[in-house]
C-alpha cells in the first residue's frame, strides 16, 4: 500500500496520515495478530491494552468499552444513576456529556465555565448542589483538566462520586497525576482525532474503585457476572480487539507524541501572543495534551473565511452551549451561563496533532496574522 499523497498547499487540521505512515509496520503487525489468533471480540489484546493503560494512568482498573460515550454511559449506570438523579456539569462540551445523563433518566444541571480555560468554574458548583445531586461531571476541555482538588474537596463534603469526561484529555497530567486518575471515574474516547485514537470507535473507564471496576466490567457484557448469568441490567459496550491493537500499536510512540503536543502549543501560545486573540490559559499546576487547539476570536466567520481561503482549516467546539440545544434546552435557564454563551461566540480551533509540521504552524500563524492583525490593547 503506498502512502496517501498529500496536496502540497493543503494543512490536515489534524494529520492522522502521517501517523500512520510512521506506525504503518507496527500497526500492520499488530492487527495481523489479531487475524491470525482470531479472537475478535474480548482476545487478549484487550487485557494487554487495559494493563498498559491502567499502568500508565496509575489507576487500578482499566476497562475498555466501545466509545467514549458508552464509558459515560456505563460509569453513570456503575454509579446505578436513578430517574430524577441531578449530575453537574458544564454546559459547554460535546453532547456525549449530556447525552449520557438524559438517556438514564437523569437531570443535567448546568455550572458555568471559566472564560480563560473554558472548564468549568470550580467556585460555582457548591450553589449547583441540591438534596437530588447524584455526581459532579467535569470534562477536561480541549485536553486540559479542571480544578480538580477543589471539585473533589466538595464532593467529598457533600458525599459525591465525581466522573471526569477525559475523552479530550487522555495524557494530560494534573499536579504530577494523569487525566482519568484524578477522581471516582475517569472516562476517555479513542475517536480517531483524540490526543490518543483508534481506527474506529473505542472508550474507557478508568478507576481505583473494586466494586465500580467490577460494575463496570459486568454492564460492558450485558450485566453478567457468568455466563447467561445477568446480575444486573447492561448493554453491549466492549471495544473489539483489532481496535485494542490499534492502540497497543499507537503507545509506543505516545511519549513522542505528547512531548510534540506541548511543544505545538506553546509555539502556538508563543506566536499567537501580539495578536488580536485571546489564547486560552494554562494552569500552572498542570498541563494540555491540546485535544483541540483553541483561541478565541471576535469576528469568527470572518477570521475563518480568511483561514479557508489560506488553506487553513479551522473548527468550532462548539459554536452552541448544550442549554441552547432543542435536546436539551427543557433542562436549566437558556439565558444562563453567560460565559459559555459568550465562549461559544468566539471559539475557534486551529490545525492540531503530534505531526502538524513547523512550516505549516508558521503559516496558520501567518494567515491568522493577516486574519485579525496586531493586539490593540
Ligand atoms: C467531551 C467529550 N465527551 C464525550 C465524547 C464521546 O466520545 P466518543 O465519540 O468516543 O463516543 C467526546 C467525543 O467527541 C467528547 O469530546
Amino acid at each position: 500500500m503506498n502512502a496517501p499523497e498529500r496536496l502540497p498547499n493543503k494543512i490536515e487540521f489534524i494529520d492522522l496520515k502521517a501517523q500512520y505512515a510512521a506506525l504503518r509496520d507496527e500497526i500492520a503487525r499488530r492487527m495481523q495478530a489479531v487475524l491470525d489468533h482470531g479472537q475478535y471480540i474480548m482476545g487478549p489484546e484487550v487485557q494487554e491494552l487495559e494493563a498498559a493503560l491502567a499502568a500508565h494512568t496509575g489507576a487500578r482498573h482499566c476497562i475498555t468499552v466501545s466509545s467514549g460515550t458508552e464509558a459515560l454511559l456505563i460509569a453513570l449506570m456503575a454509579l446505578d444513576l436513578k430517574p430524577g438523579d441531578e449530575i453537574v456539569t458544564t454546559p459547554f462540551t460535546f453532547a456525549a456529556t449530556a447525552e449520557t445523563i438524559v438517556l438514564l433518566g437523569g437531570v443535567p444541571v448546568w455550572v458555568d465555565i471559566e472564560p480563560d480555560t473554558c472548564n468549568i468554574d470550580a467556585s460555582k458548583i457548591e450553589a449547583a448542589i441540591t438534596p437530588r445531586t447524584r455526581a459532579i461531571m467535569p470534562v477536561s476541555l480541549y485536553g486540559q483538566v479542571a480544578d480538580m482538588d477543589e471539585i473533589n474537596a466538595i464532593a467529598a463534603r457533600h458525599g459525591l462520586p465525581v466522573i471526569e469526561d477525559a475523552a479530550q484529555s487522555y495524557g494530560a497530567t494534573y499536579k504530577g497525576r494523569r487525566s482519568g486518575n484524578l477522581s471516582t471515574l475517569g472516562c476517555t474516547s479513542f475517536f480517531p482525532s483524540k490526543p490518543l485514537g483508534c481506527y474506529g470507535d473505542g472508550g474507557a473507564i478508568f478507576t481505583s474503585d473494586d466494586a465500580l471496576a467490577q460494575a463496570a466490567r459486568e454492564i460492558r457484557v450485558h450485566g453478567h457476572s457468568a455466563r447467561y448469568t445477568h446480575t444486573r441490567v447492561g448493554v453491549g459496550g466492549r471495544m473489539d480487539t483489532l481496535q485494542c491493537a490499534v492502540v497497543l500499536a499507537k503507545l509506543g510512540r505516545l511519549d513522542w507524541e505528547l512531548q510534540r503536543r506541548h511543544e505545538i502549543g506553546a509555539a502556538y501560545h508563543r506566536r499567537l501572543a501580539d495578536l488580536n486573540l485571546r489564547t486560552l490559559t494554562v494552569r500552572p499546576d498542570r498541563d494540555s495534551v491540546w485535544g483541540q487547539y483553541t483561541v478565541r476570536v471576535a469576528d469568527r466567520p470572518a477570521v475563518q473565511a480568511a483561514l479557508t481561503a489560506a488553506g487553513v482549516p479551522t473548527a468550532v467546539h462548539y459554536p452552541k452551549p448544550l442549554h441552547r440545544q432543542p435536546a436539551y434546552a427543557r433542562y436549566g435557564d437558556p439565558d444562563g451561563c453567560p460565559a459559555s454563551l459568550a465562549a461559544a461566540a468566539e471559539v475557534m480551533s486551529l490545525p492540531m496533532s503530534a505531526d502538524l509540521a513547523d512550516a505549516d504552524l508558521e503559516r496558520v500563524v501567518a494567515a491568522l496574522a493577516a486574519a485579525v492583525g496586531p493586539r490593540t490593547s
